[in-house]
């Protein structure tokens, strides 16, 4: 169970529930990117416990270029196929690290990371537009419930941001 901020507690699925709601309200009306991504990211890092960065890698056609975050300052850019978010930008699936020690080729930003969350951003015409990384100072931070709640909070920004969808 999550305290949040009105002082009572939810369960894991309720809080994101109410979160993707607050996301939706924030993100509405608002088609700048750059804007969305940098509310989403305070959002988010600043809702849910345990989080020691929160942000999103974009795409420009080659590699991955660190976009709006929350967090100590982190690595500029990052190959398809590289790292964690390498790879769920290559594969496109939703990729949940429980130990980043034990994960071939993380990239460590800030020491501080145990594990991470990454879910790949693709738009409604197929390309991708970059990946939404949360990272954790816990070991196995980030459960099924987490996989499924930060999907469908990705899925709310995207509908913002990709007027297609
Ligand atoms: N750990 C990531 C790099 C980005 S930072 O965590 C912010 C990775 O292995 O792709």
């Amino acid at each position: 169970m999550f305290e949040i901020k009105s002082g009572h507690t939810l369960g894991k699925r309720a809080q994101y529930e109410e979160l993707a709601q607050q996301a939706r309200g924030m993100l509405a009306g608002e088609p700048s990117l750059i804007a969305n991504a940098a509310n989403f990211a305070a959002l988010v890092f600043h809702s849910l416990p345990d989080f020691n960065w929160a942000g999103f890698y974009l795409y420009d056609g080659t590699e991955l270029v660190v976009g709006p975050f929350q967090g100590k300052p982190a690595c500029i850019r990052i190959a398809l196929g590289r790292g964690v978010c390498g790879t769920a930008a290559q594969t496109r699936q939703t990729q949940v690290v429980r130990d980043v020690n034990s994960f071939d080729g993380h990239i460590a930003c800030d020491a501080a990371s145990q594990s991470e969350i990454v879910v790949p951003l693709v738009k409604a015409d197929g390309s991708l537009l970059g990946v939404w990384d949360v990272d954790s100072p816990s070991v196995g931070r980030f459960d099924e419930e987490d996989r499924a709640g930060m999907e469908a909070l990705c899925a709310v920004f995207m509908q913002a941001v990709d007027p297609q969808r």
